[in-house]
């Protein structure tokens, strides 16, 4: 199996902001499946949804993920929330790396999120119901596609890459001396 570490989870969880710090903490390249879609399609996440529709954008994020395991070794990738929704989606991520869920209530989310405009499936009114209902039907599927569960609603960032090292270390070949850098 390849060493990818990927962050699943929740609109808001904190997946990039985690993988982006994990990164620096392992000197390990970052990729952001959000990101690499916009900087393919020069479009961002939004205009996508608008002139593709959300199955337009799923599309997308598989093409994403082939990719990703064909160039990508041992990488953080932190992907879209709605990613693993996909049955094949949830395949690739399982050949890609260990899989790590950050789990988060939706107070939480809707807390982050309150005034976020980045996030179409949240815009508009009812976005609280709209993250109760969505979280809802994905629970299930994110913890059933993770290696390890992280409940991160009331942690810092360093305490969340902390747990990540100390549960993944051995099998991502995490060397420690780095690790505690
Ligand atoms: C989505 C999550 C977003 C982005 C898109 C759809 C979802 O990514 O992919 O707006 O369906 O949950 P983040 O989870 O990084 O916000």
């Amino acid at each position: 199996m390849k060493r990818n570490i990927i962050l699943i989870g929740f609109m808001g969880c904190g997946k990039t902001s985690v993988g982006s710090r994990l990164s620096r903490r392992l000197h390990r390249p970052m990729t952001d499946t959000d990101q690499m879609i916009e900087e393919i399609s020069k479009m961002t996440v939004s205009e996508i949804f608008d002139r593709m529709g959300e199955e337009g954008f799923r599309r997308m994020e598989t093409q994403c993920l082939k990719r990703l395991l064909e160039e990508t070794e041992a990488q953080i990738i932190s992907v879209g929330g709605g990613l693993p929704v996909r049955e094949e989606n949830r395949c690739l991520l399982g050949q890609l790396g260990i899989v790590i869920y950050l789990r988060v209530t939706p107070m939480t989310v809707c807390r982050r999120l309150a005034s976020d405009t980045s996030r179409p499936l949240l815009q508009g009114e009812n976005s609280e119901e709209r993250v109760q209902t969505l979280m809802a039907q994905r629970r299930d599927i994110y913890e059933a596609v993770s290696d390890i569960i992280i409940d991160a609603d009331d942690k810092e960032f360093d305490e969340i890459i902390d747990e990540i090292i100390n549960r993944t270390g051995e099998r991502m070949g995490i060397n420690n001396e780095i690790a505690g850098d």
